[in-house]
């Protein structure tokens, strides 16, 4: 699919076989509507539900929604007749592990297989693609962390877990399972289909991007923001799509429709937009164009702050938001090849971008006057100037759009000039 417009949806399609885990959580429910979205695009859907699985939903309504049998056991004698569990590991093209626990995570990491889905999971030597779902302080245990680096040295894919609110109440943070959508997009590319995206100089990379503001919380109604519509981040999302690639876009509150054949997750704060950026990775390329909060509130208000008439105004505290674009910048062996960050600024455009791609390790550092006469907040058009390490190249005014796909143009061209890979 060349050639293709970005006003149309992509919809990467799955025309083989996937074998469905489903592990025992609350996100359970959302691997139902994933049965529907890959079947939507095509393809043969088989189910496995582990027990703790059947807590949350039944045989019947995964067999109805998958028109095909449901395993459940590894010692049922019929299916082991039928169709053994080494079988049902092999005749598939992708294991798509949905909602990946805290507990299945655990096994795979160190070879269990005690039941139907990890024995299965132990005999395939297809693509896994795993989905992880839990409470975010499951999610961060060190022993989490320990059991995903392994599993991600043993080539197991990972997509999400995205940030957002816990079924539990007041809960939130980096453990929400990735949506059906996403998860469905994941396995398209994972299954290389010739329709899974359009065909491009990006084909084959993954571009992570922020977008959009973030906004930090005073209290459950108020909160401190940068003035950021997320055109520009998102429209670089959708050209890095049409140009071919796997595109994870980290936004912040915006009214903006998600750009098309991108996975978008969507986050608040500062804190959030990091650890998301941080799951999303390794990229080959990183682009910066949040306007993130430089401050937050240490601790914001759990109700609303009351205007008492005749006492005090409240006095808000504030700390420092971690740099992302640095962070990422400044990291060892995963650092994305490419690393790109935005310079808002209303005077010295040029010499304030110099600075700024130094001090923050990027390689190209994108300046935009954003001064009250440029018109740049919210507007359709942004007058910008590429600052590398080599010099400072002046874009005549253009449209979001037309900036959007120079900077990919010219990100993928350097990414081919120095033929690196993740
Ligand atoms: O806000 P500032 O001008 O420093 O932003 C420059 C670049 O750094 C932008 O690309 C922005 O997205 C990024 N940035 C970030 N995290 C921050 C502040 C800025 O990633 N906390």
């Amino acid at each position: 699919m060349t050639g293709v417009n970005q006003s149309q949806s992509v919809i990467p399609t799955v025309t083989q076989r996937v074998l469905l885990i489903i592990g025992g959580g609350i996100a359970a429910y959302k691997s139902l509507d994933l049965i529907r979205r890959l079947r939507e695009r095509g393809a043969t859907v088989r189910v496995v539900l582990t027990r703790a699985a059947q807590e949350f939903v039944t045989p019947l309504a995964a067999g109805a929604l998958s028109n095909e049998r449901v395993f459940t056991d590894l010692f049922d004698l019929d299916d082991e007749r039928e169709i053994g569990h080494i079988r049902l590991a092999r005749d598939t093209d992708l294991i798509i592990v949905a909602p990946a626990t805290a507990d299945l995570l655990a096994k795979m990491a160190t070879g269990q297989a005690n039941d139907l889905a990890t024995a299965v999971l132990l005999a395939t030597d297809k693509p896994v693609l795993a989905a992880p779902a839990m409470n975010p302080r499951m999610w961060s245990h060190p022993a989490t962390r320990r059991n995903v680096r392994q599993l991600e040295a043993d080539g197991i894919h990972f997509i999400g877990p995205n940030v957002g609110e816990m079924a539990e109440r007041g809960e939130a943070g980096v453990g929400r399972m990735a949506e059906a959508l996403e998860i469905a997009q994941a396995a398209a590319h994972l299954l290389g289909g010739p329709q899974s995206a359009p065909a491009g100089p990006l084909s084959g990379r993954h571009v992570v991007i922020t977008s959009g503001p973030t906004h930090e919380p005073i209290d459950p109604v108020r909160y401190i923001a940068n003035r950021s519509s997320g055109k520009q981040g998102h429209a670089i999302a959708a050209a890095a799509a049409a140009a071919g690639a796997r595109v994870t876009l980290v936004s912040g509150p915006v009214t903006l429709a998600d750009p098309p054949g991108v996975a978008v997750i969507k986050v608040e704060t500062a804190a959030e937009m990091l650890a998301a950026v941080q799951t999303a990775l390794p990229a080959d390329i990183a682009i910066f164009a949040a306007a993130v909060a430089d401050w937050r509130v240490t601790t914001s208000a759990n109700q609303k702050i009351k205007k008492t008439k005749g006492s005090d105004v409240p006095t808000l505290t504030l700390a420092e938001n971690p740099d992302i674009l640095m962070s990422v910048a400044k990291r060892g062996p995963r650092r994305p090849a490419l690393v790109i960050g935005f310079a808002a600024e209303t005077e010295a455009v040029v010499p304030h971008a110099q600075k700024k791609r130094k001090e923050k390790s990027a390689d190209w550092i994108v300046a935009n006057d954003v001064s009250p006469a440029s018109d740049t907040f919210g507007g359709d058009w942004n007058t910008v100037h590429l600052v590398t390490a080599e010099g400072v190249t002046s874009w005549p005014p253009q449209s979001k759009d037309d900036v959007a796909r120079r900077l990919v143009e010219q990100a993928g061209a350097w990414l081919a000039a120095h033929q690196t890979e993740i």
